[in-house]
């Protein structure tokens, strides 16, 4: 296991997730011939594994198809938190879509608690699974009486929680709300083994093959990277961003936000529970054990995709706040994520559109992935193998808008179209004077580009228009990448994809050589 110490390294030295860096990577082969299968899942993250786990298991021929390499993307990156306590959220959904939808919510979510524990244990899956009590507090007086309209709401729900107004831990607050019996686990350690179960049988995963079109017919036929074909009759499409729209208008109803998370090693115990705040900015806190050390993992900071001035400031924040709290000894990893929320909070999960009988999308968990995860993973498994599935209605993607929806509706599109038309009245340099490891808009010949000297003073130069529908990039300091403020897509300094919806990379230039995308990879 690779370690930095924080004081004297640069932060891209140690800008790593601890799940991937103290698990081995995964060598599944890639695609290079026609198939065809039952089900092909496109995304390898939880809700991929989950149900291509399930399906296979129920005799089904599956195929999983992941653009790099399976749980590396969000699911690496997370807190881990396996918890149906997902900030203030029953009470609005309760006064918004109902107390049946809102029973939805929560058994969906603590049952996938009790189902990531059954399985691991069947299995015989070591992943530092372990129950614990999940505490959300507030420091602010305001927010007392939302706690406790949370407290109402989930017990109504049948959720064990209790309101208190201390902490085993070093937080000076004003009301906190336990909920029992929460757990905590390692996300690779879990799902690389529940991966290993799939392949075989005329079931596969393949890695570094990305779907790149859907072709509907008798049976839908994905094509890939490298222009090989799966043929299947149903599709999941667990890609986070959902990779193929359908109409469904996913763009204008999912808002991108990044949060921060550092791994510390603290002198003092850390106490048995895992924390969060209420208020902004948001304070996240669990321990975890890796054979040496206790690290205590600090989250927050969320914002929009790439709003906001500076990145590193992110972690600088969770490095004061965990040395107000704790004797920090070392910072020894640091990470970020992106997650999509929906217009409700609550995640998209069922048929791609009311019209749709064979395609079907999980995503917008906002920072609840590992529940809703494993919840949207049973629902698929459910509805293809033609189950009753009691939680279909609080996720249907084709739900009607509640008020809080349309008013999200109009403020995510609003600010889309401001960060478009920013773009182009803005006006930048007209020298490219940047030192080492800078990167920021230039200006030549009257056209905008993202420029980035990397460390051996190479200078590159990427078109910093969103390839996939035109906004603005902006320059993230943190993790040296261009992020789009609209849908947020992400591309390295030197143009490739990071994250989607983008499918296709910037045009890169670089001193010396000036590399052009091809056209199909310019769209
Ligand atoms: Fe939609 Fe960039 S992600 S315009």
């Amino acid at each position: 296991m690779d370690k930095s110490n924080s004081t004297s390294q640069s932060i891209e030295n140690y800008l790593k997730s601890y799940w991937i860096a103290s698990t081995p990577g995964t060598n599944y082969p890639t695609l290079n011939e026609d198939i065809k299968v039952d089900v092909a899942i496109i995304g390898g993250g939880i809700v991929g594994i989950t149900a291509g786990y399930l399906l296979k298991k129920a005799g089904t021929k599956i195929a999983i198809i992941e653009a790099s390499h399976i749980v590396q993307g969000t699911t690496g990156f997370t807190t881990a938190k396996i918890t149906s306590q997902h900030h203030l959220v029953y009470d609005k959904i309760i006064a918004s879509m109902g107390m049946n939808i809102a029973k939805q919510y929560a058994d969906a979510n603590e049952g996938s608690i009790g189902f990531i524990e059954d399985t691991a244990n069947k299995l015989n899956i070591d992943c530092d699974f372990q129950r614990l009590p999940a505490y959300m507090y507030t420091k602010e007086q305001k927010y007392i009486k939302e706690i406790e309209k949370e407290a109402e709401a989930a017990l109504k729900l049948g959720i064990k929680v209790k309101c208190i107004d201390k902490l085993p831990i070093n937080l000076d607050i004003k009301s906190a709300l336990i909920f029992e019996n929460q757990a905590q686990f390692h996300p690779r350690k879990y799902l690389l083994p529940l991966a290993k179960t799939i392949p075989g049988d005329g079931s596969h995963i393949f890695e570094n093959t990305e779907a790149v079109e859907i072709e509907k017919g008798n049976l839908i036929t994905i094509i890939t990277d490298k222009g090989k074909k799966i043929l299947a009759s149903k599709v999941i499409i667990a890609s986070h961003f959902p990779c193929y729209d359908g109409m469904g208008l996913y763009l204008a109803r999912l808002k991108p936000q990044r949060s921060y998370v550092i791994a510390t090693s603290i002198k003092e115990k850390f106490p048995k529970g895992m924390f969060i705040n209420v208020e902004d900015p948001g304070r996240s806190l669990r321990a975890q054990n890796d054979g040496e050390n206790q690290l205590v993992l600090v989250g927050g900071e969320g914002h929009k995709t790439a709003h906001g001035d500076s990145f590193k400031i992110h972690y600088d924040n969770l490095e004061k706040f965990a040395q107000s709290v704790f004797s920090v000894k070392d910072t020894l990893y640091k990470w970020s994520a992106q997650d999509y929320i929906t217009l409700d909070n609550v995640p998209y999960v069922g048929k791609l559109t009311s019209q749709e009988e064979n395609i079907y999308v999980a995503t917008g968990f906002g920072e609840w992935g590992m529940t809703n995860g494993t919840a949207a993973a049973r629902l698929l498994a459910d509805k293809i193998l033609g189950k009753d599935n009691p939680w279909e209605e609080v996720f249907n993607p084709s739900r009607p808008f509640s008020s809080v929806a349309y008013k999200r509706l109009f403020t995510e599109n609003f600010d889309v179209v401001k960060e478009l038309i920013i773009s182009k009245i803005k006006s930048g340099d007209d020298e490219i004077n940047i030192k080492c490891s800078e990167g920021r808009i230039v200006e030549l010949d009257g056209n905008k580009y993202g420029a980035y000297k990397d460390d051996e003073g190479t200078l590159h130069l990427v078109d910093i228009t969103c390839t996939h529908v035109g906004c603005e990039l902006k320059w993230n300091d943190a993790e040296k990448s261009w992020d789009c403020p609209c849908h947020g897509s992400r591309f390295t300094y030197d143009g490739e994809i990071l994250e989607g919806p983008a499918t296709h990379k910037l045009n890169h230039y670089k001193e010396g050589k000036i590399g052009r995308a091809s056209c199909r990879e310019r769209g």
